[in-house]
């Protein structure tokens, strides 16, 4: 078996500090990481260690107070709005606030349409646009000929979400970076919601980074994980060495309160959506 597997995005010694003085908050503290082409990883932790505001640097959205972002093996180059667009044609990011996500005043197709444009569709025949944006509706199970005209607002939040996924389904970049895209949707729109980016990183072979506080739906869904306590990676590894043989007193503790949350998924069922990454 080849040992080789394409580091898509890593870090070193990445820190983000809020504010000065007494009122200082090191939000991400100094955390190296490594992410591998396809992979699956889900970041797990309580709320306020840190999760969104590293999502947010890798993003490109919140400045890095010290330490280096790489994206494929290079030092990440986001000084200008030029190559700020040309790295978010590979890294997106679907948000926890479908609400807040969209642009109240495009409508769903104008969304779509801009996706076209970011890959460089902008000169292909309305047609084929319309065939393509059909393509991406049904995908996630919205008709297209039903969305046409409305706004993104005038759809509910498990849809609003799906509309998110269209839009990556577009764009196709190369990580999908999801900051607990289901915490805030019903119960029956978030298995939908998983099973679609399942789905897509299986078509695609895009790595997503999910982010949870819940580490049942860590487990189930993905290749690695990682544990964030406090700003720091405290433990990381296999789905299955993190949540079958936990080293961290903290990853015990969250292993703990799991059978209250989630009884259904025993951690022995299969993963029927979980596939071997390839080495
Ligand atoms: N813009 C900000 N200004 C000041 N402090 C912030 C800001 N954003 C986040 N923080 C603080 O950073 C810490 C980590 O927050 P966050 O990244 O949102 O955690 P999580 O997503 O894991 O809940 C928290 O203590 C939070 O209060
Ligand atoms: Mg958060």
């Amino acid at each position: 078996m080849s040992e080789y597997r394409e580091v898509c995005l890593s870090g070193t010694g990445v820190t983000k500090v809020f504010g000065i003085g007494s009122k200082k908050t090191v939000a991400v503290n100094n955390v190296d990481f490594k992410f591998y082409s396809g992979e699956l990883i889900s970041i797990v932790g309580e709320s306020g260690s840190g999760k969104t505001t590293l999502i947010k640097m890798l993003l490109g959205l919140t400045s890095v107070t010290s330490g280096e972002i790489f994206f494929m093996g290079e030092k990440r180059d986001i000084s200008s709005h030029k190559k700020k667009k040309e790295y978010w044609r590979g890294i997106q990011a679907i948000f926890q606030d479908p609400y807040s996500s969209y642009n109240i005043f495009s409508k769903i197709d104008s969304v779509l349409l801009d996706c076209i444009k970011m890959r460089g569709g902008r000169g292909l025949p309305y047609e084929k646009k319309v065939d393509m944006m059909r393509e991406a509706c049904s995908f996630v199970n919205l008709k297209f000929d039903e969305m046409t005209n409305k706004y993104p607002f005038e759809l509910s939040g498990g849809q609003m979400q799906r509309l998110m996924i269209a839009r990556i389904f577009l764009l196709k970049p190369k990580i999908l970076l999801a900051d607990e895209p289901t915490s805030m949707i019903d119960a029956c729109s978030r298995a939908t919601i998983l099973e679609m980016l399942l789905k897509l990183r299986d078509e695609t072979g895009m790595m997503i980074i999910f982010i949870t506080h819940d580490m049942g739906l860590a487990y189930y869904v993905s290749d690695s994980v990682y544990i964030m306590e406090k700003g720091k990676f405290v433990e990381y590894g296999s789905a299955n060495e993190v949540v079958l043989t936990p080293k961290a007193e903290y990853t015990k503790q969250l292993l703990n309160d799991v059978p209250k949350i989630h009884d259904p998924w025993e951690f022995s069922r299969n993963k029927k959506f979980r596939k071997e990454i390839t080495v």
